[in-house]
């Protein structure tokens, strides 16, 4: 038996058994050269041992993100009803990705490495905070972060669709990645405005991934930043970082929302637990025109910073307070 194997067979059960997924369906596990066999084998078992028919499909790992897998592993993948992408390297943000989902497949990214699969599976209590999330940001008018950093920045959610993750995928189209567990909208790119102190977790790919020792002062003015106070040698790289694109888009606000696992940790540094850390509000800037996001930004940038500690009122009401949830409202 291949190390570790009974463990990522319990976590890929899990996801499974989130995913709903029936013994009249057909299920695609896509997987390449580059994948610990142990873990492709955990989900190709653990989706026959519901009866369902489970096709392997697997590639050459490609050399980069974002190249879309072989012709005919997508339309393996476009005929399928559920899909285990175990892919070495995402490819999220590729037509091939537009072309299953719209077939009504759903679509489980697992990119996380083998420690988290096994620490963060799917459970009752993310499934029912990912609900409660839902409905309160469905409800989101306006969305007002502030902290004693000196963050006040007011945003709006327009008629921009709400996205959740929560680590499964229970409906025809839907796609979620596992371990990463958040909601998030895209504000509309002019209803952004305030003062953003950036003080928290701060994902500059390919680059810079680091936890801020003080707070990167910026103003955001109809939905841009507008200054970076380059005062300390973490706000410069940000702003060297920024400058470096050379796009006017690389400033305009791409998602806010907030994590909602508990057992995410900041530490060893890792963008999908940083944005599942939970109450800690994330915030993000550069392109976000896919699909679940709505957003209308294409850029080659798109940086992804986590406020810790902050306060977060929705249409007025206290949703966090000092990066905790306030009880009541399904979140804790
Ligand atoms: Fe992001």
């Amino acid at each position: 038996m291949e190390p570790r194997f009974p463990e990522l067979f319990l976590s890929a059960k899990k996801a499974v058994a989130y995913s709903q997924v029936k013994p009249d369906e057909k299920v695609v596990v896509f997987t390449d050269s580059g994948k610990n066999t142990a873990t492709v084998d955990a989900f190709f078992t653990a989706a026959a041992g519901t009866g369902a028919d489970v096709v392997l499909v697997k590639m050459q790992t490609r050399d980069r993100p974002l190249r879309e897998p072989p012709a005919a592993a997508v339309q393996a993948m476009a005929a399928a009803d559920v899909v285990f992408d175990l892919a070495t390297h995402p490819w999220l943000y590729t037509q091939a990705t537009n072309t299953i989902l719209n077939s009504g497949t759903r679509m489980l990214q697992v990119f996380v490495d083998d420690d988290t699969l096994v620490k963060r599976p799917p459970e009752d209590f993310i499934a029912r905070r990912e609900r409660a999330a839902r409905a309160i940001l469905e409800r989101c008018e306006t969305f007002r972060i502030t902290s004693p950093y000196g963050t006040d920045i007011l945003m709006e959610r327009g008629d921009r669709p709400v996205h959740t993750q929560g680590g499964f995928v229970d409906h025809p189209g839907d796609w979620d990645s596992l371990g990463v567990n958040l909601a998030a909208f895209a504000p509309p790119e002019n209803k952004a405005n305030g003062k953003l102190a950036l003080y928290g977790t701060m994902y500059l790919p390919p680059q810079h991934i680091f936890i801020t020792e003080e707070p990167i002062m910026t103003v955001v003015e109809e939905g841009r930043i507008t200054h970076v106070e380059a005062n300390h040698r973490e706000a410069r790289i940000f702003d060297e970082w920024l400058r470096r694109w050379d796009d006017p888009n690389s400033y305009v606000i791409a998602h806010t929302g907030f994590g909602i696992d508990h057992r995410a940790e900041l530490h060893p540094p890792d963008p999908g637990a940083w944005e599942s850390y939970m109450a800690g509000v994330n915030i993000a800037f550069g392109g976000n025109n896919i699909p679940q996001l709505a957003g209308k930004t294409v850029c080659q940038s798109h940086m992804d910073c986590v406020l810790l500690g902050v306060d977060l009122e929705i249409n007025g009401q206290k949703i966090i307070e000092r990066g905790s949830f306030v009880s009541g409202l399904g979140l804790d």
